[in-house]
């Protein structure tokens, strides 16, 4: 069966710095307490009049295309995942396809979360797979910066902004997207959401004097619902593959607090140094982060390497893809 092989990837960090202490001028916060409980240090900031997720996803893709030595007009689909879309409507994928001149794709965006990278993976896989399409890119992105209220300590520290892509294209060989587990439960839309904005609570000067444009997250039972379900889902896949720790190269995981990161290391037994962690440099990037962490890990890793994805988020979302890497970087 023909599969579905990540054959580059590539990311964009906007470069003006939010460290914590600058975050200590802002709000009553420490240093320490932000390292202690999440794991961040600094994370960066998209700053600029009138730019926005695209932008950092341009500079992601046009990358990602140089470096694989292919034309714009080559893509089929370009599939963004995204909570900051440019404008509710149109998507900002066709936004995308359009800055980097994609004349032949069609595109659309996926909204998970945290977990939208993951989703718009097992999706843009599935076009491979059945032959519908040739080269899918599929961008993880986020400028979270734009829905943070940077007066609220509790969630002003945790976000950072961010882009990544991956080239997706088939493969004979026995690499690429090997299976997928990915959930869903809308019963915990109210700990991590944005109320107003949609359709139920369109902007008025009351939803904007009341701060309900930014993000609002009730921390703790998102906590405790990531790290069992960040856990179980990687334990699950790597029992469905009949994989154990020892055949897991890589550990990819959303990086939205370091404590879930190690509770889910620690449930499928892979130690700290198989475990890609950026958390201190970038925050958490929303959909951005597991395509970051394979950017930035992009040479350590081996044709053949099995890697386990996995992430939870808003929605909540959640779920584990188990990935063989199809290349060694040269
Ligand atoms: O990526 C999508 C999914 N999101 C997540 O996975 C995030 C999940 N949640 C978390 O990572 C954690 O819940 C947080 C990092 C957001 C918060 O950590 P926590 O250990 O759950 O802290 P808490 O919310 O229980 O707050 C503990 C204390 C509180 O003070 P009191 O009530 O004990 O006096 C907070 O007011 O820490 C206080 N606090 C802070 N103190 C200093 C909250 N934020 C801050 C802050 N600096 N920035």
């Amino acid at each position: 069966m023909v599969k579905a092989a990540i054959t580059a990837v590539q990311g964009y960090i906007p470069p003006d710095i939010l460290s914590n202490s600058d975050l200590e001028k802002m709000v009553n916060t420490t240093d320490e307490w932000i390292s202690t409980r999440t794991g961040i240090k600094e994370r960066h900031i998209l700053k600029g009049e009138g730019l926005g997720t695209s932008d950092m996803a341009v500079y992601a893709v046009k990358g990602l295309l140089e470096k694989r030595g292919i034309e714009p007009d080559e893509i089929d689909l370009l599939i963004c995942a995204t909570v900051t879309p440019d404008h509710l409507f149109p998507a900002t994928a066709n936004i995308i396809c359009d800055k980097i001149g994609a004349k032949n794709a069609w595109g659309y965006d996926i909204n998970a979360a945290c977990s939208g990278f993951l989703y718009a993976l097992v999706t843009g896989a599935q076009f491979v797979e059945s032959g519908r399409s040739k080269k899918v890119v599929v961008v993880g992105a986020d400028k979270m910066s734009s829905i943070i209220d940077y007066t609220d300590r509790s969630t002003c520290i945790l976000f950072g902004d961010g882009a990544g892509a991956v080239l997706l294209e088939s493969t004979s060989e026995n690499t690429g997207i090997m299976d997928s587990i990915l959930k869903s439960d809308g019963q915990g839309r109210h700990y991590l959401y944005q109320m107003a904005g949609g359709s139920v609570r369109p902007a008025s000067h009351e939803s904007v004097d009341n701060k309900e444009h930014f993000v609002f997250q009730d921390g703790q039972p998102v906590f405790k619902a990531a790290v069992i379900g960040m856990a179980d889902v990687s334990a699950e896949i790597m029992e469905k593959n009949n994989l154990k720790s020892e055949d897991i190269a890589w550990l990819v995981p959303h990086q939205a607090n370091l404590r879930i990161i190690d509770a889910t290391a620690r449930r499928i037994g892979i130690t700290n140094e198989k475990v890609m962690i950026n958390i201190q440099r970038y925050g958490n990037t929303t959909a951005g982060t597991i395509p970051l962490c394979l950017w930035d890990w992009e040479n350590q890793l081996k044709k053949g390497d099995n890697l386990i994805l996995a992430a939870f988020g808003g929605g909540f979302t959640w779920g584990a893809i188990y990935v063989k890497w199809a290349y060694t970087a040269k």
